[in-house]
């Protein structure tokens, strides 16, 4: 049988009433302040976290290091910011999100770029700001970056984004970035592009060929699904070395948590390159970092009960708006009211849309809950920020909580937010 979860799996605590606690703060006093949806990060924690994630890779792996966090999990400033601070640098896959970068205090050195569709828009921004890298996802892009390159004088360091045809264990379809029927992302590793790729590279004097990037995927729980793909890898490295080229960089893009993967990761570099020089790995974690250090306060408005049906807890977050990765994640609900009242009966938990599949979770265990009491997704830093809408209602707030003080870092949309971009030709009423 499974433990239950409990704050302290989070670093978090109660006080003598078993109100949910993070420092000094109860958790039910900032929804009252600030209002639900109310998605609050424990800042001091996610700093730690990222220090530790790159120290796992530093004392694991002998060769240098680097790691880049991912902006898509969580871009909120105050998020970046920390991560900032432990001395990880940016991964990057939009323009919003370099000029984001930009405006945080990164420099371009700092910054790589992914992306399957970059625009040549936006690679001539990332070219301008001379980032570090940018990770090539076609032959096309190879081209397109060459020439924008040589129209600004520079030349450009790339890595070949390779797709290993690699999904895996247990890991759902919608989530296998590696795979090679299901996923558009990458050089197709088993169709030879690769080899292509070095081929165009003689007469394209914009770029220079750094080493390869190998994305399989989020939320992996096993370290050897990475030294797995790695190792599918080991053919090119050789035949890219035998062709002449250096291979300096190795990217194993986002990445879980800590020593064991980066001891295997760090395991399977050596095994592909077994001479003394070993490529600088680079890693651009997001979901390891963020999601244990975030949680999301929602308010129970309602208790339906249909007899012999279903009990519904009817809240004012659903996946309609804020809660999106609860349709293919399972995150722990607490009640925030009191983590201690024993789990007595199974609900469906929704939001507040008028959309039958604005769920949360159906049929889940759950103690008795009253209306007003506020309840608690646990592990919603990483994806949930990113992909949360505006359907009806505005997007929520953001606190920080560090060492007992709370700030507000993103206030809640206003009307004015929300209607800001359209253009109103009825006179407003009275
Ligand atoms: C290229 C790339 N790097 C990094 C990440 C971050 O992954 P994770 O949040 O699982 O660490 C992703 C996520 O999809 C990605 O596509």
């Amino acid at each position: 049988m499974t433990r239950e979860l409990g704050p302290r799996d989070w670093g978090l605590g109660t006080d003598a009433d078993g109100r949910l606690t993070v420092g000094t703060e109860r958790a039910v006093d900032l929804a009252r302040a600030f209002g639900t949806p109310l998605h609050v990060i424990h800042e001091e924690r996610l700093e730690a976290t990222a220090a530790r994630f790159r120290e796992s890779l530093e004392e694991a792996y002998p060769g240098r290091s680097s790691v880049h966090y991912a902006f898509k999990c969580n871009a909120v400033p105050a998020v970046v910011e920390a991560v900032r601070r432990a001395g990880l640098k940016a991964e990057i896959m939009s323009p919003f999100e370099l000029d984001l970068a930009l405006r945080l205090g990164f420099g371009g050195a700092d910054i790589v770029v992914n992306g399957p569709g970059k625009t040549a828009a936006f690679l001539r921004a990332a070219v301008e700001s001379a980032v570090r890298l940018i990770n090539v996802d076609s032959l096309a892009e190879i081209a397109l970056v060459d020439e924008i390159a040589r129209a600004a004088g520079r030349t450009v360091d790339i890595l070949l984004r390779i797709n290993p045809d690699f999904v895996p264990r247990g890991m759902n379809a919608g989530s296998a970035t590696g795979s090679r029927k299901g996923c558009a992302f990458g050089l197709d590793l088993k169709g030879g592009e690769a080899g292509e790729a070095l081929a165009l590279l003689g007469d394209k004097p914009g770029v220079r060929f750094r080493g390869f990037h190998v994305h399989i995927g989020t939320g992996i729980r096993e370290a050897s699904a990475y030294s797995q793909a790695l190792d599918r890898l080991a053919p090119l490295v050789r035949e890219t070395r035998d062709a002449g080229f250096r291979v300096d960089v190795l990217d194993v893009a986002g990445c879980a948590t800590f020593k064991d993967f980066a001891g295997e990761i760090g395991r399977a570099v050596r095994r592909i390159f077994p001479g003394p020089e070993l490529p600088e790995l680079i890693a651009e974690p997001g979901r390891s970092i963020a999601s244990p250090n975030q949680f999301l306060l929602l308010t129970v408005a309602q208790v339906k009960v249909r007899p012999k049906v279903r009990t519904w807890l009817v809240t004012d977050g659903g996946l309609g708006t804020v809660t999106l990765p609860t349709f293919y994640e399972c995150h722990e609900v607490l009640l925030a009211d009191d983590v201690r009242r024993p789990r007595a009966e199974r609900v469906t938990i929704v939001g507040p849309v008028c959309f039958a599949s604005d769920i949360v979770y159906r049929n889940i265990r759950m103690p008795e809950v009253r209306p007003g009491e506020v309840i608690a997704i646990m592990d919603s830093g990483a994806y949930f920020v990113a992909q949360e809408s505006s359907f009806g209602f505005p997007r929520p707030a953001v606190v920080a909580v560090n060492k007992g003080a709370c700030r507000l870092v993103r206030r809640r949309e206003t009307f004015e937010d929300l209607t800001g971009r359209d253009v109103i030709s009825a006179p407003p009423a009275g």
